[in-house]
C-alpha cells in the first residue's frame, strides 16, 4: 500500500511517501522569510504553501520513484494550526484523491507529532509514554494499543500533562525575541548555548507541585525579560558571551522541568519506554541531559531523526498509512479544524 503524506498546517510544507510502512522520500521546505518579521505571518505562510505544493509534492514522487497512478490513499493534516496554511494541503490533497479516484484520509498534527518515533526503527513498544514539545504544543501522553487492534483508532493515547500557557517551543522563540536574535528561537538558542554557561543565572523551574505533570512556561519568560530589565540589557552593548550565557541558563531551566516530568510520568505510569516528538526534540541540550537521565533511571528513550522533529510529510504519511490499514477513510467533506484535540482530556 502506497500513501503520500501531505504538512501544511503552520510555515513548513512538506510531502512524503510511504510503502507498505517503507519511508520513500521526504521532502520539506521550511519558510524562512517568516524571521524577518519576528514570527509567523499567517497570510504569507499560506501563500507560500500555495506557490510550493505542485513542486513539493512532485518532487516527493520523483525521489520515491512512484508514479501517482501507483498511489493507494492521500493523507494530509487537517488541524490543528494556521487554518489558511491547513486549507492548501487539505484542498491539494482531497482533489488528488479525488482525481485519482482514490481514498483520501485526515490526519491530525498531534497524533502525527506523538506517532513519529514510528516512522523508522529503532520502534518503541507499547504502552509508551510521549512528551511533544512543539512551537504550539506541550503535552504528556500515554500512548497504547487498543485491545482488539481493529478497535477503530490506530492507538488510544491518555493525556497526562500539557501547558496552561505558553508551549516550550513558544517560549523558546519569545525568549530569543526578547534576546535580540532571530526567528525560529529554539535553533538559534540552542547553538548559542552551546557556548554559555547554564548556570550564570539561576531562572526558576516551574515545577507546579511534586507530583504534577502539568507545565508552565509564562513565569519563567517574565522572569527573563524581568532579569534583562534589571540588568540593563541592550542587545548592541551587551558582550556576547553574557548573550550566551542568559540562553543556555534559559535553556538549561526549560530542559530541568521537561525532564522531570517526563520521567516522573515514566515512574507514575510504570512505563519503559519514553519518547520525545516536536521540534523542540531537535535541542540538543534536551537530547544530550535526557539520554543520559533515561541511562540512569534504566528507561529506553525514542527521539526522531531531525527531520522527523519539525513538521514533516512524513509523519503524516505514517499516520495515514495506519488509519488505511484499519480502513479509516475519511470523508471528502472534511474541513480544516485550526483547534483541534489529539483527544478529550480525561480526569485521572
Ligand atoms: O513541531 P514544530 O516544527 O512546529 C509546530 O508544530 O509548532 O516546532 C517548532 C518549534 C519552534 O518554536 C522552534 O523554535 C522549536 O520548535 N525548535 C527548537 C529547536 N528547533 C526547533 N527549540 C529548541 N531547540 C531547537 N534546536
Ligand atoms: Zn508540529
Amino acid at each position: 500500500m502506497t500513501i503520500l503524506g501531505i504538512e501544511t498546517s503552520c510555515d513548513e510544507t512538506s510531502a512524503a511517501l510511504i510503502c507498505d510502512g517503507k519511508l520513500l522520500s521526504n521532502v520539506t521546505v521550511a519558510q524562512f522569510f517568516h524571521s524577518k518579521y519576528g514570527g509567523v505571518v499567517p497570510e504569507l505562510a499560506s501563500r507560500a504553501h500555495q506557490k510550493l505544493i505542485v513542486p513539493i509534492v512532485d518532487e516527493a514522487l520523483i525521489k520515491a520513484g512512484i508514479r501517482k497512478q501507483q498511489l493507494d490513499a492521500v493523507a494530509a493534516v487537517y488541524g490543528p494550526g494556521l487554518i489558511g496554511s491547513i486549507l492548501i494541503g487539505l484542498s491539494f490533497g482531497k482533489s488528488m484523491a479525488l482525481g485519482l479516484g482514490i481514498p483520501f484520509v485526515g490526519v491530525n498534527h498531534m497524533e502525527a507529532h506523538v506517532l513519529s518515533n514510528l516512522i523508522e526503527g529503532p520502534k518503541p513498544s507499547f504502552p509508551f509514554v510521549n512528551l511533544t514539545v512543539s512551537g504550539g504544543h506541550t503535552q504528556l501522553v500515554l500512548v497504547d494499543q487498543p485491545a482488539g487492534s481493529l478497535a477503530g483508532k490506530p492507538f488510544e493515547y491518555r493525556i497526562l500533562g500539557e501547558t496552561m500557557d505558553d508551549a516550550a517551543g513558544e517560549a523558546f522563540d519569545k525568549v530569543a525575541k526578547m534576546l535580540g536574535i532571530g526567528y525560529p528561537g529554539g535553533p538559534e538558542i540552542d547553538r548559542l548555548a552551546q557556548s554559555g554557561n547554564p548556570k550564570y543565572v539561576d531562572f526558576p523551574r516551574p515545577y507546579l507541585g511534586e507530583d504534577s505533570l502539568e507545565f508552565s512556561f509564562s513565569g519563567l519568560k517574565t522572569s527573563v525579560l524581568y532579569y534583562l530589565r534589571r540588568t540593563g540589557f541592550d542587545k548592541s552593548r551587551t558582550e556576547s558571551k553574557v548573550i550566551a550565557d542568559i540562553a543556555a541558563s534559559f535553556q538549561a531551566a526549560v530542559v530541568d522541568v521537561l525532564i522531570h516530568k517526563l520521567l516522573l510520568a515514566a515512574k507514575k505510569f510504570s512505563v519503559r519506554d519514553i519518547a520525545v516528538a516536536g521540534g523542540v526534540a531537535a535541542n540538543s541540550e534536551l537530547r544530550r541531559t535526557l539520554e543520559k537521565a533515561s541511562e540512569d533511571k534504566g528507561l529506553r528513550l525514542f527521539i526522531p531523526k531531525f527531520e522527523y522533529c519539525t513538521d514533516n510529510g512524513a509523519m503524516i504519511a505514517m499516520v495515514g498509512y495506519m488509519k488505511m490499514k484499519q480502513g479509516m477513510v475519511s470523508s471528502l467533506e472534511l474541513t480544516a479544524e485550526p483547534n483541534l484535540q489529539l483527544t478529550e482530556r480525561v480526569s485521572p
